[in-house]
């Protein structure tokens, strides 16, 4: 059956477009097919594309992302995916706090799967330099290989 993830930041324009785009390039890679998608937990930036400094880092290692919109998580989100992936504490904790009794959604921090960063936050570089942003993706890149591997059990 094909696995069904969705990643989750804050505004849904930053981190989580990133982790989706590299999860998604990854598994084109890897030649694994699955649903991928990515969420905010606030509401400030639904329908509007990712940042354009994300949108340039996407671009610059190869990955369009510039069609996304962003969009806020649903309760649904918690029945219709397999994995739920928050990009920091504070999403998680957001995250558990509108997750309805029924979602089955298994639930991680993205750098759960990256070794010696379990229980870390992918920092947000709304705030930061263009450099913010390269490390981000550099975290998203890394996380989405183990992800997939262990996803695959390869
Ligand atoms: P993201 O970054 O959660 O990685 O998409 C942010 C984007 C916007 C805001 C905060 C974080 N904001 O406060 O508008």
């Amino acid at each position: 059956m094909t696995q069904s993830i969705l990643f989750v930041c804050l505004g849904n324009i930053c981190r989580s477009p990133l982790a989706e785009a590299a999860f998604r390039d990854e598994c084109r890679r890897a030649g694994v097919s699955m649903v991928i998608d990515s969420a905010g937990t606030g509401h400030w930036h639904a329908g509007q594309e990712p940042d354009d400094r994300a949108i340039a880092v996407a671009a610059k290692n190869g990955v369009d992302i510039a069609h996304l919109r962003a969009r806020q998580v649903t309760t649904n989100d918690f029945r219709d995916f397999d994995h739920i992936v928050a990009l920091d504490n504070q999403n998680m904790a957001d995250l558990k706090a509108v997750a309805p009794k029924d979602g089955r959604a298994e639930m991680s921090l993205l750098l759960d799967h990256v070794e010696d960063r379990a229980g870390q936050d992918v920092a947000d570089p709304y705030y930061g330099d263009d450099g913010a942003f390269d490390v981000t993706w550099g975290e998203v890149t890394e996380a989405a290989r183990n992800l997939i591997s262990k996803l695959t059990n390869n």
